[in-house]
């Protein structure tokens, strides 16, 4: 039987990783409209990239004007936050062939936080309800050690799961009760106070509790659980409210 044999276009395009997509991009810039608006951008791709790669075609080749947030592009600074095709995610932990290529990809700013331009939203208020919480360790002992302070292995795996945040904002931006009212301190605040409270090393867990305590605090969680599934650091962070509120009612910790 003859071998079949390839023209050279065919061949081509057999050898090449990269396929056509559609970006769909929730625009907006105050000084131009009131309005936001969706802007489709096709563009060619290796489906291995990730969604940043493919802002950054657009912003470097096609329009220098498109607005978002990235530093590390690794996962771990926590500033691409996006909402990509209607879910939470970091736009450099996103492959492109995971999120269904064939449709367009519609890319919008997070939710619950006012957006200044594009894919760019103001982050004070996230960071305000932070600081807080009090994200730092505090000790009572007037007499200061000159080691490190030592802890047994099981008492820092007590709160191992919520030092992994890195306040990118995605788990308080997929909360409906962070969306209709922005005074609650929101998942990941409260993430961070779960952080210090269950450290044994640290001595204001009543402090940061009797924060949480507050109308705006953790009795405002409906535990509908898009923290905990929008967290791309896989925090259980509904479970770490759970054991916030627990810990107000038993005040064990
Ligand atoms: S808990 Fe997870 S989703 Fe929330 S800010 Fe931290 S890393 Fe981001
Ligand atoms: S750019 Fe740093 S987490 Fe994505």
């Amino acid at each position: 039987m003859a071998t079949p044999v390839l023209d050279k276009a065919e061949a081509e395009s057999a050898a090449s990783p990269y396929i056509t997509v559609t970006f769909r991009i929730r625009r907006f810039n105050p000084e131009v409209s009131a309005e936001a608006t969706w802007e489709d951008f096709q563009l060619e791709i290796d489906p291995k990239e990730r969604v940043l790669d493919g802002l950054h075609k657009i912003k470097w080749d096609l329009d220098g004007t498109l607005t978002f947030r990235r530093s590390c592009a690794h996962g771990i600074c926590g500033s691409d936050a996006m909402r990509i095709n209607g879910k939470n995610r970091l736009a450099c932990k996103t492959l492109i062939k995971d999120i269904n290529p064939e449709k367009p990809i519609t890319i919008e700013a997070i939710k619950g936080l006012t957006v200044l331009k594009d894919l760019v939203v103001d982050m004070d208020p996230f960071f305000q309800a932070y600081r807080d919480v009090m994200p730092f360790l505090i000790s009572h002992d007037k007499n200061e050690p000159t080691r490190e302070r030592l802890q047994s292995a099981e008492d820092r795996e007590r709160f191992d799961d919520t030092t992994k945040c890195i306040l990118c904002a995605a788990c308080t931006s997929s909360c409906p009760v962070f969306w209709n009212d922005g005074q609650y301190f929101g998942p990941a605040a409260i993430v961070n106070a779960h952080r210090f409270i269950f450290d044994s090393r640290d001595d204001a867990a009543e402090q940061r509790l009797e924060i949480l305590n507050d109308k705006d605090g953790v009795w405002r969680c409906r535990t509908t659980f898009n923290c905990t599934d929008a967290c791309p650091r896989g925090i259980e962070v509904t479970k770490a409210i759970q054991e916030v509120k627990r810990a107000l009612i038993t005040r064990r910790f």
